[in-house]
């Protein structure tokens, strides 16, 4: 039988492919600490439960494609509740996660070999998205050394051709943790005016903004609203990754009625999950608040761990629950497996994914892993102690 060679362009997921070494690792009954994958740890709101509890639907039917309209209202009371009033329903549409908004915004904007500009590092599924619809990524470097700040406009300036058709970021950001200014978000879009680009913004990650800053979404440029995309999500919001319950907002209802026709090809997105989602929207501020609350302190316990471990270099996140750390290593994807297959500390040891996948140019992530402080902050401690005495035992450290 023949595998197309299609698929073969495309690689595991940085985030997931070490899983093999971690379950052997586990199977030898060392405890492994998972910061290689976002998978919050904090409860989903009560209320989901309370929901699925006092369901009896009788037949879970196929709802409409564009997403269950309770769900859409939600959504948008939501947006009117943190200031985005002109948000409509009818600029709401609902996808199976912020995943699905990524493919269908790429199959929608983009024929096979247009571009499109992004940031790097990236989320690394991205590439995945991309490569499904047959767009090329055009990447405009992050460095650490700059502490992943979005770089000039003249870089992406110089990152647009004729084929190029949007710009993408994500803010804030996986993996590095920015969060982009108004005054920047602003540049950006007014290079997507002067090229006639769109602009996709992923804001998965809107709530987790830390050190007292207020978040500004790009839903709130209502002069450049035909060219904005906004990609969102519950899924870290509200601790519901699994429920695959996510939107693409936009006032220009062009492309809203092309992501509908992908839509319609998938039927709908999962109806008792919308529910859910529904049922979370309902949870209190305060939900939102406390979550926010514990990443900023599992923040600054894995920041001033990693400061104090020889030669280990990272900046400050400002926002998400991700950071990217420089490690005093040959290979971070060498070292990532050696900690899951040759190490452990105390019957212990720690998951990350190498940063590389999160690059196009894999050279530039090459010593460095992406840290996801998705644990509580003993765990993080404890993960910091094994990272700090596996880089003392791994025979490729280069301090
Ligand atoms: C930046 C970013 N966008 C999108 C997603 C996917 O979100 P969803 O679970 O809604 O598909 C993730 C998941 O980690 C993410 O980090």
């Amino acid at each position: 039988m023949i595998i197309s060679d299609r698929i073969n362009e495309f690689t595991f997921s940085p985030i997931r492919k070490l899983t093999p070494f971690a379950n052997d690792a586990k199977a030898r009954g060392t405890k492994v600490y998972h910061l290689n994958i976002g998978q919050p740890d904090i409860k989903t709101p009560d209320e989901v439960y309370d929901y699925l509890r006092s369901i009896d639907p009788g037949i879970v039917a196929y709802g409409p494609s564009e997403g269950e309209p309770e769900l859409i209202k939600a959504f948008a009371a939501y947006y009117h509740g943190i200031g985005l009033k002109d948000i409509q329903e009818s600029d709401i549409m609902i996808t199976t996660g912020g995943s699905e908004g990524l493919l269908f915004i790429f199959m929608v904007l983009c024929d096979p070999e247009c571009e499109a500009v992004i940031t790097e590092p990236f989320y690394t599924n991205v590439s995945s998205f991309a490569k499904m619809a047959q767009v090329t990524l055009r990447p405009v470097t992050s460095r650490i050394e700059d502490g992943f700040k979005l770089p000039p406009i003249k870089e992406f300036e110089k990152a647009i051709t004729p084929k190029t058709r949007l710009i993408m970021l994500n803010s804030p950001n996986n993996p590095t943790g920015q969060i982009y200014t108004p005054h920047e978000l602003k540049a950006i879009l007014d290079l997507c005016v002067k090229h006639d680009l769109a602009l996709v913004v992923d804001e998965v990650y809107r709530e987790f903004c830390y050190d007292g800053k207020e978040f500004t979404s790009i839903l709130a440029f209502d002069d450049y609203a035909s060219r904005i995309i906004c990609i969102d999500s519950i899924s870290k919001r509200f601790s519901m990754c699994g429920a695959r319950i996510g939107a693409i907002v936009s006032k220009n209802h062009e492309i809203l009625s092309q992501c509908l026709k992908l839509g319609q090809a998938r039927l709908c997105s999962p109806v008792l999950e919308q529910h859910a989602g529904i049922a979370a929207m309902r949870a209190p501020q305060s939900y939102i608040d406390d979550v926010k609350v514990q990443y900023e302190k599992r923040r600054d316990c894995l920041v001033s761990e990693l400061q104090n471990i020889p030669g280990v270099r990272c900046c400050n996140p400002r926002g998400a629950f991700y950071l990217v750390a420089d490690l005093p290593v040959d290979d971070a994807e060498s070292f990532c497996i050696f900690m899951l297959r040759d190490f452990s500390y105390d019957g212990q040891t720690v998951m990350m994914a190498p940063a590389s996948g999160f690059y196009i140019n894999t050279e530039l992530g090459k010593s460095q892993v992406r840290m996801a402080y998705v644990l509580n902050e003993k765990d993080i401690c404890n993960a910091m102690n094994c990272l700090r005495k596996g880089l003392e035992a791994y025979p490729g450290t280069t301090r």
